[in-house]
């Protein structure tokens, strides 16, 4: 494990005993599944559509919200989380309220599960920042059959490019360039990899995937700023895109 997923490993440990372990029981349990810090429901944006009977990878599970959905709606999901902290909280929701699901405690880099078991991989806020692009998207293709799809949520170029670097929400002016956030080391948070759209074009192209579509999302009209992971304002995310999902299917 290199010093960077080692640090990243840590302080997820960290961010489980601040928050998430109480937030992820709450999201274990809401009825439809919720994309990003302004909670759209995947009922309005139908990115996964019909999961019934789908094999499938989550990247940076966490607390493995996502995948309980996936598997109460008929999906066959394993989650795969760097965190043991995050992976504990998972697995208590998992004997509370069901269902059970594989759990993998492993780098998205070096996934140890064998090619082609997946129809989908997926990945919320997980892999898409927390992993270098260059490793973990072909580890993605390799995961996936034939025709399967990557779905991935991360945060926009344009909002790493605004948050200050005191903890606190993304401003109207750009406070570095595109190279500095490439892969970058937060003071006092993580090693974060922030691509431009061209760079991940380029690197889901080489393997193996063709892109569907990006979605920059923004919050829906009377949104509420997030409560903990406040990078940005519901008014910021209303102006600029503060997320954004690919969708790619693997063709190569
Ligand atoms: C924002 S959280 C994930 C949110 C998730 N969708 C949920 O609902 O809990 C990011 C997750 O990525 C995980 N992560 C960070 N680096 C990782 C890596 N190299 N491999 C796998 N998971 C990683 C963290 O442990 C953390 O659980």
């Amino acid at each position: 494990m290199t010093e960077e997923i080692s640090h990243n490993r840590e302080l997820w440990n960290g961010v489980n005993t601040a928050f998430t372990d109480r937030d992820g029981e709450r999201r274990w349990l809401e009825p439809d599944l919720r994309w990003g810090l302004f909670a759209r429901p995947e009922s309005e944006l139908v990115l996964l559509g019909d999961v019934a009977g789908l094999d499938v990878v989550e990247l940076g599970c966490g607390t493995a919200g996502l995948s309980a959905w996936l598997a109460r709606h008929g999906a066959r999901p394993v989650g795969v989380d760097l965190s043991p902290a995050q992976l504990r909280t998972a697995r208590r929701c998992q004997r509370r309220w069901g269902p059970e699901f594989p759990l993998v405690e492993a780098d998205g880099e070096q996934v140890p599960l064998r090619s082609a078991v997946a129809d989908l991989v997926v990945s919320e806020h997980g892999v898409g920042a927390w992993c270098e692009p260059e490793r973990w998207v072909p580890e993605a293709a390799r995961l996936l059959r034939p025709g399967g799809r990557l779905v991935f949520m991360t945060n926009s170029l344009l909002s790493a490019l605004c948050v200050p670097d005191d903890p606190g929400p993304a401003g109207d002016r750009l406070l570095r360039g595109v190279d500095d956030v490439r892969t970058v080391r937060w003071d006092g948070g993580g090693v974060e990899h922030h691509p431009g759209h061209g760079e991940w074009v380029g690197v889901l192209g080489r393997s193996g995937f063709t892109v569907d579509a990006l979605h920059e999302l923004r919050p829906p009209v009377g949104a509420v700023d997030p409560e903990w992971y406040e990078i940005v304002s519901a008014r910021w995310a209303g102006r600029w895109p503060a997320e954004d999902i690919w969708v790619a299917r693997r063709t190569g």
